[in-house]
């Protein structure tokens, strides 16, 4: 497990504001609230990370992206190219002219930026003058988690409309936090992470007596043949493959082979091999080193969508992975990623991003999540549809659960513009995804950051008697997720020459994301404009027409204190819809009916 923090209560960190006369010239002071079960324990000592966000003119953002994603509207995919969205991510030159002048005074230097934010790193001291005498400390949760806060600090008052202090992160060994899990475990009895044994690709050691049948998924690991054809996908041909793209995320320090990607095609899908990749994108400086994730990501969705253009971007994080004490600094490259992203020229833009990697909501922090989440948006407004795995740990992981056995929602799932993907597993009979020996629970909740768009409303709604259950350890009014669910049960995939199998919401993702991809190319093809942000249409149009999914009614998304959301009857908070199916998916994403205006 990679996990290693603790149930947080969640507390709304409502940020307040006073202007308070300081001797050089006018500040204004800022509280960070921090709930009654966190006490400060110790002034930091170490360097501090701080991520601003440098306001921008976003507030007609989301009354914009409800038109252009909602089918029936006129504005309905005339999305934003690359010079038009620029005007939501500039912020005016005075306000840059401000920032840069508060920071130059102080003599801090800007570590990363974006077009609407930047981080630096310095030493605790350094920071609390800069931030107007901010006293920086290390808090300890009831739990026994422990990280950096600052509950007040101030901006001289001419920067206060700016900025938004959006994110501290400590670099100090005593603040021991994570980076990105990736939702994947390799199969064997490994907890660790570490390799697994190489299992037998002809699926000679099959024995859990689910997938007796002929046909495609007789045997495990189970390959993209037998993926495509559980999702009706086997015998879609690409129309227009050059008129989209498609990019796998690679977070956490990894880097996909394209020597095991060949393989993988050469193994499963030979009339795919021809193809090559079309890049692997590095664009931060840090080292990244060959892993699971990246190979698994990458080969699910090149074996299924090549000769599309797929690009593999790694992202290291927003700095030098620092060791400090053999304690690696936490890597948050989120916000480094999706800005990145939402800036690329119209040529390079992606059409379609996988993400199989998940961090609990509250390890992020509100004001981080919030601020990468509408950089989502701002990928929907590009005709962009994010896509990302539900996470591996049910409800919230056993063995991490807090006094009070709330559930733990996990980010970027639980952002109302990313697709969310959950995992099933058995091939005949498919079910909400648990191996209690592999310590992997297919994720889903509700947010605590983000309010439930109305298009979920009914079908939550119809959900909320079975999950009332458990009221008071989740937020009824949050964002649901996830809205879809896939195979995540012994994938293969090839690593270092050898095949391998894993279990995880990893492998749903990428094959989500295959999935839409070829919808858009069927769109593409009929002359309608991609998909961009899925859910709005996805809830309002294509699941309530018949045959579109194929219903998932048993299993449960176990976890916390024996929480469980069940799968049931239509839409349910374990599985969302539940499986896509190709061809009634497709034709009912190419035929929206409309009412008449
Ligand atoms: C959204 O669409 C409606 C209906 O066409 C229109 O009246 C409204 O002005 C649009 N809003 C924005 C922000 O474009
Ligand atoms: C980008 O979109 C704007 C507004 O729709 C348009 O005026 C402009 O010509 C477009 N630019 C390119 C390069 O297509
Ligand atoms: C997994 O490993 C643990 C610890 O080594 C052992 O106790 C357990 O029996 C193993 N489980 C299986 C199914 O092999
Ligand atoms: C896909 O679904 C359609 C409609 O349900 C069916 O006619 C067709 O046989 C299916 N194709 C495959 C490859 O499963
Ligand atoms: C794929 O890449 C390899 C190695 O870079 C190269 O030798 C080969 O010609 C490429 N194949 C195609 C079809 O572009
Ligand atoms: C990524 O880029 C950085 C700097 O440009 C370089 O040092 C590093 O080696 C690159 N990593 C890989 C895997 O190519
Ligand atoms: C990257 O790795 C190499 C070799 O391990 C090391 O020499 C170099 O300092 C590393 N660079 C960074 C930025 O960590
Ligand atoms: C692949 O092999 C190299 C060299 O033996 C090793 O360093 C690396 O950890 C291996 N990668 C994985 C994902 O097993």
């Amino acid at each position: 497990m990679l996990f290693d923090w603790r149930l947080i209560a969640v507390a709304l960190l409502l940020a307040s504001s006073q202007v308070v006369a300081g001797t050089a010239g006018s500040w204004v002071k800022r509280s960070l609230p921090i709930g009654s079960e966190w006490q400060r324990r110790a002034p930091a000592t170490e360097s501090v990370s701080v991520h601003v966000a440098i306001r921008a003119s976003q507030n007609e953002i989301p009354a914009i992206i409800a038109n252009i994603s909602d089918p029936c509207n006129p504005q309905y995919g005339q999305y934003y190219n690359q010079s038009a969205i620029e005007q939501f991510i500039t912020p005016s030159k005075a306000a840059k002219r401000a920032v840069d002048e508060w920071l130059s005074g102080h003599g801090v230097q800007k570590r990363s930026e974006g077009h609407d934010w930047f981080s630096v790193e310095l030493p605790v001291d350094k920071a609390s003058a800069w931030l107007g005498g901010a006293d920086f400390g290390v808090y300890e949760h009831v739990s026994g988690k422990r990280k950096l806060h600052v509950r007040d600090y101030s901006v001289p008052s001419h920067i206060d409309e700016h900025v938004e202090l959006i994110k501290i992160d400590g670099t100090a060994s005593i603040i021991k936090e994570v980076d990105a899990a990736n939702d994947i475990t390799p199969e064997g009895n490994n907890s660790q992470g570490a390799p697994a044994e190489d299992s037998d690709a002809d699926g000679d050691d099959d024995n859990d007596g689910m997938d007796a049948s002929d046909g495609p998924c007789s045997e495990t690991p189970y390959t993209v043949v037998c993926l495509r054809s559980l999702y009706n996908m086997s015998n879609y041909q690409m129309q227009a493959p050059d008129r989209q793209r498609i990019l796998v995320a690679g977070f956490v320090g990894q880097h996909a082979s394209t020597a095991d990607l060949q393989e993988y095609l050469q193994d499963f899908t030979p009339e795919r091999a021809q193809y090559n990749i079309s890049e692997l994108v590095n664009i931060t400086d840090i080292n990244v080193t060959h892993g699971f994730e990246a190979n698994l990501d990458l080969q699910i969705v090149a074996s299924n969508v090549l000769p599309m253009p797929v690009t593999f971007y790694y992202v290291g994080g927003h700095g030098p992975s620092k060791k400090i004490n053999g304690q690696k600094s936490k890597n948050e490259p989120y916000l480094e990623f999706f800005s990145y992203l939402v800036s690329l020229p119209d040529n390079e833009l992606p059409q379609v991003v996988s993400i199989s990697y998940s961090d609990a909501e509250e390890s992020l922090g509100r004001e981080y999540a919030t601020k990468v989440c509408d950089y989502v948006a701002l990928l929907g407004l590009r005709g962009t549809t994010v896509v990302s795995s539900s996470g591996n740990d049910g409800v919230g992981s056993h063995e991490l659960c807090g006094a009070d056995d709330e559930f733990i929602p996990v980010f970027p799932a639980s952002c109302p513009y990313v697709t969310a993907v959950g995992g099933t597993m058995g091939s005949l009979r498919e079910q909400v995804g648990s191996e209690a020996l592999m310590d992997y629970y297919a994720g889903s909740g509700y947010s605590n950051f983000f309010d439930r768009p109305s298009f979920q409303d009914d079908a939550v709604n119809t959900y909320m008697d079975t999950a009332n259950k458990f009221r008071g350890r989740f937020n009824a009014n949050g964002r649901a997720y996830p809205d879809i669910a896939m195979m995540s049960d012994s994938t293969a995939a090839v690593i270092n020459g050898s095949t391998e199998s894993f279990v995880g919401t990893s492998i749903a993702a990428p094959l989500a994301a295959s999935f839409i991809a070829m919808v858009n190319d069927a769109r593409i093809a009929a002359g309608q404009p991609v998909l961009g942000y899925l859910n709005p249409i996805l809830y309002t149009h294509i699941a309530p027409t018949l045959g579109t999914f194929r219903d998932i009614v048993d299993g449960a998304t176990s976890g916390c204190g024996g929480g469980a959301f069940e799968a049931t009857q239509s839409w349910d908070v374990a599985s969302g819809f539940g499986a896509p199916l190709f061809d009634p998916f497709r034709d009912a994403a190419l035929n929206v009916q409309c009412p008449a205006a």
